[in-house]
């Protein structure tokens, strides 16, 4: 029996697999993006290509992944203090687990579709090296994602917010890859003639509009950039946000700022319309492309609408996600049966300062924040303050805001204050805290250097 792929059969079969494993990259994409959002990316410390593939089984493997959590800083800092049960680690464990097994899965029916289909000489000429190039493009996202999570497991309590976007692109550059070879196969079992298509000089460019665009949506969300203004298009009810912190140099600020970043991200979106309409417009000429005009159309309108939704949706969401103390729902998570009242309240300081707007007050604030000065700010409605300044008694609306510090770092936080502050003679009082919640003040002491 001949078990050879009969010739116009050979790209068939190879570009519906192809197609498969675009959807299962498809797929792998959203569940990376339900990992992101539940953050359960760190809850997996260990890198098992092989082994890995098996959850834990018994109570003493749970209690074992747990403990191996238990060192990272995401639980020392966020989830420790808060209380964690192991069966809320499992709950993250799962998604991170899926995650990767759906990775192994992928690797496993492409690279099982291959040798199955050179089996059948089911690999047409031409196509080797591309299939083994995007085998081996998938293999590096493996260990691209490893890379990611490892940049959360020793210092800091997430991802690095450029790994995280080289992981993302990296995986559309794939699915893009699959689906561009798919369709040269396709229209190569249809014609019975192998052209594969090329990238002609528009269709370049257009890609590196979009990859700005992509980089700087990854970064946004690496950075939870998307929580820094929940207006549109204005931010904060400006064009041009105020809480830019410059003083790392233009070229920090263009890479690590939450707000230039995503003022960029907003605004380049019209960029990367502009290119795609001039794009579509060249593509409709192409005899039978009309469709694929259309459905250009559609997909940067949709991403554009979902883009600003989400936006309009972060200031509900910052409400829901930030409880006095400013914390996120998802790291708050189960608190119950820790409400001590704590004995060492005075490790925790209040601090109390007026700033001549909210604006200051959230540029300040998040400086201090970032800087691991403070744990927390709340800002408070505006105030109505007279005052004698200059021998006159003068009047002015102003914003209060209180500080959470450790104790150590009060000293630092008030000097921090009072130089990023507007006036010459600021208000910046320390309030010492008489009594509160143990687990609070744990999570104080946590959130500061
Ligand atoms: C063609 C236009 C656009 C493209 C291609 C694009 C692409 C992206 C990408 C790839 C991400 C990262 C998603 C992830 O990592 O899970 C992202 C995130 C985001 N984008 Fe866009 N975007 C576009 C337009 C917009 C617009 C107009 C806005 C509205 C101002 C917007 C707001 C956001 C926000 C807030 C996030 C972060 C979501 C989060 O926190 O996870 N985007 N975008």
């Amino acid at each position: 029996m001949d078990t050879e792929v009969s010739s116009p059969a050979r790209p068939r079969a190879l570009s519906r697999l192809l197609f498969l494993v675009a959807a299962m990259v498809f797929a792998m994409v959203v569940v990376g993006g339900i990992t992101r959002l539940t953050e359960s990316g760190l809850s997996i410390t260990e890198w098992k290509p092989l082994s890995g593939a098996i959850p834990p089984l018994s109570q003493a493997d749970w209690a074992h992944a747990f403990n191996l959590y238990q060192a990272t800083p995401e639980y020392r800092e966020i989830n420790g203090p808060t209380g964690m049960t192991i069966a809320q680690f499992k709950h993250i464990y799962w998604w991170e687990f899926v995650h990767r097994l759906l990775g192994r899965l992928i690797g496993l029916v492409f690279a099982g579709g291959l040798v199955w289909l050179a089996s059948k000489r089911g690999i047409p000429r031409g196509y080797w090296w591309k299939v083994i190039a995007l085998l081996a493009l998938g293999g590096a996202q493996g260990l691209l994602g490893w890379y990611m999570v490892m940049s959360g497991l020793s210092q800091r309590t997430d991802v690095s917010h450029f790994r995280l976007s080289a992981h993302l692109l990296l995986a559309l550059g794939i699915m893009s890859a699959l689906i561009w070879v798919a369709l040269d196969l396709r229209r190569f079992a249809a014609t019975g003639e192998d052209r594969p298509s090329r990238l002609t000089t528009p269709a370049l460019v257009t890609i590196a509009i979009l990859f700005v665009q992509l980089m700087l949506g990854a970064w946004v969300a690496g950075l939870n950039a998307g929580q820094v203004a929940s207006d549109w298009p204005l931010m904060q009810g400006r064009l041009f946000p105020d809480g830019v912190d410059w003083s790392h140099g233009a070229f920090w600020a263009l890479t690590n700022d939450p707000y230039l970043i995503h003022f960029l991200h907003r605004w380049w979106a019209w960029v990367v319309v502009a290119a795609m309409v001039l794009f579509a417009r060249k593509v409709r000429k192409v005899p039978g492309a009309r469709r694929a005009s259309i459905a250009i159309h559609a997909a940067f309108g949709t991403q554009v609408l979902l883009g600003i939704a989400t936006v309009l949706s972060g200031g509900r969401d910052l409400a829901r996600r930030s409880p006095p103390g400013g914390r996120s729902a998802a790291r708050r998570r189960n608190n119950m049966g820790r409400q001590r009242v704590g004995s060492d309240a005075m490790s925790v300081i209040s601090v109390y300062a007026v700033f001549a707007n909210s604006e200051e007050a959230e540029r300040i604030g998040r400086a201090v924040i970032e800087e691991r000065l403070a744990a927390c700010i709340n800002i408070l409605s505006p105030v109505r303050s007279i005052y004698r300044w200059q021998g006159a008694v003068k009047t002015a609306d102003e914003v209060a805001a209180i500080f959470k510090t450790a104790n150590h770092r009060v000293d630092a936080l008030i000097t921090r204050i009072a130089a990023l502050h507007s006036y010459d003679v600021p208000c910046i009082v320390t309030w010492p805290v008489d009594k509160l919640l143990a687990p609070y003040a744990d999570w104080v002491e946590a959130s500061v250097g």
